[in-house]
């Protein structure tokens, strides 16, 4: 099985996209996960898509096409998703028989506040209602307090969140299988 994890945030440090990585380090042993880049994204114009979607666009599309799921991790900005993410699903919306529709989702997120990205999660899950993607309702994964649970570049440190996490991803396993049986 194979599934991609995308990071809301471009630090380096980032706590979500050390989240993606201790989650390919914690999944079951035939799930493999492939971390995406939305690094290099333009801001969506509509004129820009006239003359072609950016090799970057094009790159995620293909990554999301070929995989069985996808696993996002959000950092929550102003109460909400930050707009580089938004901005990557924006273009990737944009393509033909675009590859949210009726894909397996599992959202998670990392924040220094208690409340770990909930009001974030709760936009994505509604902007991944429009795209008509599957997106698995539980269990959720909010993770407060991130300073605390990670160390200075990004690792999750956190053993009762390790432990968490892998049952998460059990779950993302069996919800991708659903998912895989729901579509025929
Ligand atoms: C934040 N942060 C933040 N945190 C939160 O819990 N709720 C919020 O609404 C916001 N708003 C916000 C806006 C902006 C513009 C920034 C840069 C930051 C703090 C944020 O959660 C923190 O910087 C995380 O460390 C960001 O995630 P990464 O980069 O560690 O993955």
């Amino acid at each position: 099985m194979k599934i991609v994890g995308m990071s809301g945030s471009l630090r380096a440090g980032s706590y979500n996209t050390g989240l993606v990585r201790a989650a390919r380090e914690l999944a079951p042993q035939d799930v493999e996960i492939e971390l995406a880049d939305i690094a290099d994204i333009p801001v969506f114009n509509a004129d820009a898509q006239q003359q072609g979607f950016p090799v970057a666009v094009e790159r995620l599309v293909d990554q999301l096409r070929g995989a069985d799921a996808v696993l996002i991790a959000t950092p929550e900005y102003n109460y909400s998703i930050p707009g580089g993410l938004k901005n990557a699903i924006d273009w990737v919306s944009r393509t033909d028989d675009q590859p949210f529709a009726g894909k397996a989702v599992a959202i998670m997120g990392a924040s220094m506040g208690n409340l770990g990205t909930a009001r974030s999660q709760y936009h994505l899950r509604q902007v991944m209602v429009f795209l008509d993607a599957r997106v698995m309702s539980r269990p959720e994964v909010f993770v407060g307090a991130a300073h605390q649970k990670f160390d200075d570049a990004g690792n999750l440190t956190d053993e009762g969140t390790r432990e968490f996490l892998s049952r998460f991803l059990e779950a993302v396993r069996g919800w991708t299988e659903a998912v895989r049986r729901m579509s025929g």
